[in-house]
């Protein structure tokens, strides 16, 4: 798709981000993550101090897609990682090279600022995303636990 522009989240892109992030707790069927929890991790995208940033993919001026990443150090490198936590391109602009170009573009900011690697989960049954990403390697035969903490 030509005309795509990925550039870091800014506090003006509030309104557009919105619409976004709530379409993709949707489809993770977590629409009920509390306001306060949206507001707080905006509230870190936009802020230069924190380690969460988000790439929007913008297509003639509209934001159609996102990644927000957390990038964090590590115990056996210097340079830090970049965890990518939320990818989600919008429904009528899937297929075109948003998830690909968002992606591409994490990969050319670690290249430059010296990230050690950039990683991410997928659930194993996520045929959509796992054909994108298969594109880059494939997955590395980590499993994960997870053990709920609260409430
Ligand atoms: C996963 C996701 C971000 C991919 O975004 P996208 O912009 O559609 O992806 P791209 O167009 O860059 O590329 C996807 C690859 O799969 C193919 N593809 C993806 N969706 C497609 C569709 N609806 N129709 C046809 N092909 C599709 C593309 O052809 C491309 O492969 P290729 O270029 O090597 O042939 C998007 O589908 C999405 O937001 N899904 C819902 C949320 C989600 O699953 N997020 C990831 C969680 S880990």
């Amino acid at each position: 798709m030509s005309g795509v522009v990925v550039r870091t989240a800014v506090a003006a892109d509030r309104a557009a981000w919105e619409p976004l992030w709530q379409a993709y707790l949707l489809f993770y069927g977590r629409k009920d993550l509390p306001a306060d929890v949206t507001e707080m991790t905006w509230s870190r995208i936009i802020d230069p101090v924190s380690n969460v940033f988000t790439r929007l993919a913008v297509v003639d001026g509209k934001v159609r897609g996102f990644a927000t990443c957390i990038l964090h150090p590590r115990t056996w490198a210097i340079e830090p990682a970049c965890y990518l936590e939320d990818l989600y391109v919008d429904e009528a602009t899937r297929g075109k090279g948003l998830g690909r170009a968002l992606i591409d573009d994490l990969i050319a900011m670690g290249r430059r600022d010296g990230w050690t690697n950039l990683y991410w989960h997928t659930e194993t049954t996520n045929a959509t995303a796992r054909r994108l990403y298969d594109r880059y390697d494939k997955a590395d035969g980590f499993v994960r636990y997870r053990l709920p903490l609260k409430g």
